[in-house]
């Protein structure tokens, strides 16, 4: 079994961002990550994008490298790497949770934000065991 490389990142969107803009960015995603058998989900809460990826390792950081060069986000930074046997959004080439719309918002999506936002309080275990328990509270959608 190939190990999978799970990336974690926190980043501003800008101030001007559209729903359009989150649209074509998942059309992208969805479609390059397809391709490159990356997975994960993307969620959006109160300015900030936190985004699960997982894949090949040097697939990922390739891509990673490209958003922090998108200017439809900034200081991106990433906080979790490491490597398991599970992918824990394999149905996923990107979901994308909109977490400030109340219905999409679960105890398990907060907690991986609020982790993630106050990242320096924590460490890279902790946000690992969030993002599985947020992966089975989650469907699975396509
Ligand atoms: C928050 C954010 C998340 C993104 N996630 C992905 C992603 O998972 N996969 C992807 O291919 N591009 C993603 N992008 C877009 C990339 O920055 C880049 O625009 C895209 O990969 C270029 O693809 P193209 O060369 O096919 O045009 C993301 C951009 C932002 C701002």
């Amino acid at each position: 079994m190939p190990k999978v490389f799970h990336l974690i990142y926190l980043s501003h969107a800008v101030a001007d961002l559209s729903y359009t803009d989150i649209r074509d960015i998942l059309e992208t995603s969805r479609k390059n990550n397809s391709l490159a058998e990356t997975t994960g989900v993307l969620i959006y809460r109160d300015g900030y994008f936190v985004q699960v990826l997982e894949g090949n390792k040097a697939t990922v950081l390739d891509l990673v490298e490209k958003i922090k060069e998108d200017d439809r986000n900034y200081k991106l930074k990433v906080l979790v790497q490491t490597e398991s046997s599970q992918r824990y959004f394999k149905e996923w080439s990107m979901g994308f949770l909109d977490g400030d719309i109340e219905a999409n918002t679960t105890d398990a999506l907060l907690d991986l934000f609020d982790i993630c936002y106050e990242s320096e309080k924590t460490d890279e275990a902790k946000i690992m065991e969030m993002v599985k328990r947020f992966s089975e509270s989650v469907p699975p959608l396509k």
